[in-house]
């Protein structure tokens, strides 16, 4: 347990080190931390590190429209929208009223929300409602695709991911590791059951080529998962 601590508290200093380096001081980025702690939202959001690793992502593959399924604060949202031109749009799917409210002061402190700039659009509602109605809008598709919400869905999550992709849209999926625990396929952590559900599906995907990245970091151990639609 001892071990454990310190390589948390190692992660945590190497992020810092890192991050003090290679991330520069945004009030705005701060701005949206911090009301989302004032308001009692859980501190789930990417780290910085990784909220730029999304940005760049994004800029790779120069994304004009992005999908975001769990948007929470805001805060990765803000990472992802400012990747895209003027006339890109990011659509970010949450459930919670309360995290959607948080996340319409941070956005329009941004100036990614509002009148006269709709770069972001937030949809509120559970994910397996507002997915299937991009599709019915014919909503999409989009070049980027950052599955954050609730981990029991990301199997669904996916399906929909792929009906609203093209070949080459680039899909991410976060907390894919869980401290190890995906391992453990007697699990009845719903959690875990469904990131397992997630890499089956993704086995049986025949359109889809995929990798997976262990990380650590101030959010201990987990990783991301990276597609691409073939
Ligand atoms: C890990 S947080 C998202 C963090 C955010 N992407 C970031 O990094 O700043 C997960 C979010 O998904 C939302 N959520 C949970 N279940 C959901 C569902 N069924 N549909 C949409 N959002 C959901 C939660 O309310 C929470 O705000």
């Amino acid at each position: 347990m001892g071990q454990a601590n310190d390589s948390e508290a190692m992660w945590t200093a190497v992020d810092a080190y890192l991050a003090g380096h290679l991330i520069a001081k945004d009030e705005v980025l701060e701005a949206a931390l911090a009301e989302s702690e004032a308001a009692g939202l859980p501190p789930i959001q990417v780290t910085a590190l990784q909220g730029k690793m999304l940005q760049m992502f994004a800029r790779m593959v120069s994304a004009r429209r992005i999908l975001e399924v769990g948007t929470l604060g805001g805060y990765s949202t803000i990472w992802l929208a400012r990747a895209l031109p003027q006339n890109g749009r990011l659509v970010t799917l949450e459930a919670a009223a309360k995290h959607a409210a948080v996340a319409r002061k941070n956005l329009e402190r941004a100036g990614l929300l509002g009148s006269g700039n709709a770069r972001v659009e937030l949809r509120e509602g559970p994910a397996l409602e507002t997915l299937p109605k991009l599709v019915a809008e014919g909503v999409g598709p989009f070049d980027m695709i950052f599955l954050d919400a609730d981990k029991e869905h990301n199997a669904e999550y996916l399906q929909w991911a792929v009906r609203l992709s093209r070949v080459g849209t680039v899909i991410v999926t976060d907390n894919v590791v869980r401290e190890g625990a995906v391992l453990d396929g007697s699990s009845d952590d719903a959690m875990v059951k469904g990131t397992r559900r997630f890499f089956e599906a993704v086995a049986a995907e025949p359109h889809v080529s995929a990798t997976a990245i262990q990380t650590v970091s101030g959010k201990k151990y987990d990783g991301f998962a990276l597609l691409m639609v073939e």
